[in-house]
């Protein structure tokens, strides 16, 4: 292949989509649509990459820049059409291309690289000065229509506005998607009009004044439509994302052997890596840079952004972002795994348990109902049922460390910041406000204190105060003479309404 340069135009408004957000920073399969034809890109190592850019530049430059760090952006101040953004892209190459010119739209998302590849060593096989990436599709309207000759060879491309009711039938359509020897597209620009129905400069009429001057044309067609499809509105764009998932589903079933239990509640984007025997369960989504390792089960009805899950591990609805869960981990159901959680190998974060900065360590649990928050709990360590990490005063976060192989009560709360030993225990319904030294049991409840017929006196008459006096045997007044007298006092007794004081 000679030297590639890629034009992609990027300038239009983009309308029909009804957004604030251009139409080619709208996202599929994880990525934007204009990232995916960067992406497709890649396959024929472009010498230079130039966005013509317009309708919201900043926003789309920036993100192209952001993609491509040396990409070229030419700004198109009014679209006055693909011919004329062509030309604002070469003029901001120093205006004149050496080698292999493609031009292509940022909204072409399932556009595959191999597939631009073929069509680019095509080209250059041919030594055309225009090839055109055609396709036949059912309803060709509004797309410009690939004219030939009797021979078959290719003579002009018609736009629909330009069309006559002979061209309009012809199902073979311009996908956007051309190649040009340089040299030739700097002297098709120069010569390119506007005077038809659109009063746009039409960069499609190259292929006309190239067969007019002699110079060989022709059209490659690709087999996949789908490739080509633009998608113009959010109906589209949608049809787009079930068609590219679809896409990325096959590869992870076919070509790598990932179990997909169903696939038509199955999302992975475009990003995501998944290693051989993963297994994915139905209503799952993989998002973003999600890595899975081998044996790993996940879902049903999970969600993963950015995650990543080591080799057996299980993930079982839970809804994790920036996680990362160590092999042979279990976690779920009903778990939320916030950024920088980190479960250790064979570690546990079990049924509604939330994390956030919280390094697990291996073999480590948090198997019911907590909260751990900016926290880090040692190997083998089991922290109870219903424990609470208090990380926030209401103005700055702080750390919580719990050391190696430590027994946690249930319904604990753990004032950060505080460190607990290694090899500590804590009772049950501890507030741990101070540090546990290592191998200390630690206990913050008072001891319990049984105020007797405290019912009676206080709720005589009640279902309650029944149950209490035939569980005694008696009448309330036969089991405590005078508790309706409600002048009755005893020492440290609670005030009406409030329950008995540990
Ligand atoms: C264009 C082609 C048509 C093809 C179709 C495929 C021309 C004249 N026609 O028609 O043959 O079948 O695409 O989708 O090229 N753009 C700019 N600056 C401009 C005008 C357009 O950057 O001044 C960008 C748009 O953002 C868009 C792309 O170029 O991404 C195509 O432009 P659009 O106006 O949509 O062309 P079509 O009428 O669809
Ligand atoms: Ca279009």
């Amino acid at each position: 292949m000679s030297q590639v340069t890629v034009i992609v135009l990027a300038a239009g408004g983009g309308t029909r989509m009804r957004s604030k957000t251009m139409k080619v920073l709208h996202r599929v399969g994880g990525r934007t649509m204009v990232g995916h034809v960067l992406a497709a890109t890649r396959a024929v190592a472009p010498a230079r990459v130039v966005a013509v850019v317009g309708h919201q530049r900043e926003a789309v430059g920036a993100h192209v820049r952001e993609l491509e760090p040396d990409a070229v952006l030419a700004v198109q101040e009014s679209q006055d059409g693909t011919g004329h953004a062509a030309r604002i892209a070469v003029e901001a190459l120093g205006g004149s291309v050496d080698g292999t010119v493609v031009v292509l739209t940022g909204d072409t998302p399932l556009l595959r690289g191999e597939s631009l590849a073929a069509f680019v060593a095509d080209h250059e096989a041919a030594e055309r000065a225009v090839s055109i990436l055609s396709a036949e599709i059912d309803d060709p309207t509004g797309y410009g229509r690939i004219v030939r000759d009797e021979e078959g060879d290719v003579v002009a491309i018609v736009e629909q506005k330009e069309a006559d009711h002979v061209q309009r039938e012809i199902r073979e359509i311009n996908s956007g998607i051309l190649a040009f020897d340089g040299a030739f597209l700097g002297e098709a620009l120069a010569a390119i009009r506007n005077d038809n129905a659109k009063g746009e400069y039409y960069l499609t009429d190259a292929v006309g004044i190239a067969r007019d001057t002699g110079l060989t044309v022709g059209a490659y067609c690709i087999d996949d439509e789908t490739q080509t499809r633009g998608a113009n509105d959010r109906a589209q764009l949608a049809e787009l994302g079930r068609l590219l998932n679809r896409r990325i589903l096959d590869h992870w079933m076919t070509e790598v052997g990932v179990t997909i239990m169903d696939p038509d509640t199955t999302w992975i984007d475009s990003d995501v890596v998944l290693a051989p025997d993963v297994t994915i369960l139905p209503g799952t989504q993989l998002l973003g840079a999600t890595v899975v390792a081998e044996d790993a089960v996940i879902g049903p009805d999970t969600t993963l952004e950015d995650c990543e899950v080591g080799a057996g591990a299980r993930v079982v609805r839970t809804h994790g972002q920036l996680a990362v869960v160590g092999d042979g981990a279990t976690v779920g159901p009903y778990s939320y795994l916030r950024p920088g959680t980190r479960l250790g190998a064979a570690g546990k974060i079990g049924a509604f348990v939330e994390t956030k900065n919280a390094v697990i360590g291996d073999g480590a649990k948090v198997p019911h109902l907590s909260y751990v928050g900016d926290a880090e709990i040692g190997d083998g360590t089991n922290i109870g049922a219903g424990t609470i990490v208090a990380n926030y005063d209401g103005v700055a976060k702080h750390r919580t460390v719990v050391g190696k192989h430590a027994r946690t009560g249930s319904n604990n709360t753990f004032v950060a910041p505080v460190t607990i030993g290694d090899g500590a225990s804590t009772g049950a319904g501890t507030v741990v406000r101070s540090d546990v030294p290592a191998g200390a049991l630690a206990v913050s409840a008072g001891p319990q204190r049984d105020i007797e017929g405290w019912v009676a006196r206080r709720r005589p008459g009640t279902a309650q105060a029944e149950a209490a006096a035939a569980a005694r045997g008696a009448t309330d007044e036969a089991a405590y003479p005078g508790a309706a007298d409600t002048g009755h006092d005893v020492e440290n007794e609670p005030a009406d309404g409030q329950p008995p004081l540990s």
